[in-house]
């Protein structure tokens, strides 16, 4: 079976399977299995393919059409430019995560102490990492298979982090200059109406947070006055709802300074968090 032919079957089966974008997913699966840039597809289609790589595009295409995201298809994806290895233990790195790396970096370049809290794949404390070299971080996770794999994706990436299996602050010791945070945030009532990508796919305690979506907001805010240092900062990032919840929680737990922005679609994403003479 040539390209063409391939890819017209695949398309085929990605819309029946009521897949959105099918063309684009049709052309990365079978860019990534022959290992070519996705322009070059274009100029290969007459090429014959060897029965091992069509039995191979052809698993992948099926595996699509039962809604599996690509970034577990193929085991890894990209943030902030950075290999990350992924598997169903851990939630897949989201584009509007690079902005919370992004702002901290052209903020907060200073910062020598780091804790992220719910790292999963690792990936926000590994660009952080890459990004500011002399800093140093440390990274939890309540998942013991997540944080695996975020070592892992140190060691590819080769840097040091430090990670712990903590239920939030529960084994974290010392003060820290920044508390990074993109943790569950989906309330109960929404979590239902989630795409089957994400519902089906990635872990539940990924995504669920109890108290209409802001429980960890709140008990970071709650805890972390004895886990900053004097000039201290948290980033959250957030739901595309929830900033006057979190401004408000921040402002009752003693914080004054409470900074939105917003992410490259309009939506108020990052909370940066501090006391007057700290932003
Ligand atoms: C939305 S994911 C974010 C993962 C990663 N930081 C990112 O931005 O791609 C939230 C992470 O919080 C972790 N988590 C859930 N409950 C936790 C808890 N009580 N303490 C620490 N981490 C928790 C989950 O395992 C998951 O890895």
């Amino acid at each position: 079976m040539n390209i063409s032919e391939l890819r017209k079957k695949s398309m085929i089966c990605l819309i029946q399977a009521d897949i959105e974008n099918p063309a684009l997913n049709v052309e990365l699966i079978i860019a990534h299995v022959l290992q070519m840039k996705r322009s070059e597809l274009f100029l290969s289609l007459n090429i014959t393919l060897p029965t091992d790589l069509v039995q191979q595009i052809s698993d992948f295409i099926e595996r699509r059409s039962q809604h599996e995201p690509l970034q577990y298809i193929f085991g890894e994806t990209e943030f902030y430019g950075f290999p990350i290895k992924v598997n169903p233990n851990v939630f897949i790195p989201r584009p509007e995560t690079e902005l919370l790396v992004e702002k901290i970096f052209q903020k907060d370049k200073a910062a020598t102490l780091i804790l992220d809290i719910g790292t999963g794949s690792g990936c926000i404390a590994i660009s952080l990492k890459k990004l500011i070299p002399g800093c140093q971080i440390t990274a939890t996770d309540i998942s013991e298979k997540a944080l695996q794999i975020a070592e892992q994706n140190a060691k590819i990436n080769d840097v040091d982090v430090d990670f712990i299996l903590s239920d939030i602050f529960e084994k974290v010791v010392g003060k820290f200059d920044i508390i990074i945070s993109n943790p569950p945030y989906i309330p109960k009532n929404e979590y239902e109406d989630l795409p089957v990508e994400i519902k089906e796919f990635e872990p539940e305690n990924a995504l669920l947070a109890e108290d209409n979506g802001i429980f960890f907001y709140k008990n970071i805010l709650q805890q972390s006055k004895e886990y900053l240092t004097e000039n201290g900062k948290i980033y959250f990032e957030i739901g595309h709802d929830q900033a006057k919840r979190v401004k408000q929680l921040a402002l009752d737990n003693g914080f004054s300074e409470v900074d939105v922005l917003q992410d490259l679609n309009g939506f108020e994403r990052i909370v940066k968090i501090g006391r007057k003479s700290s932003c």
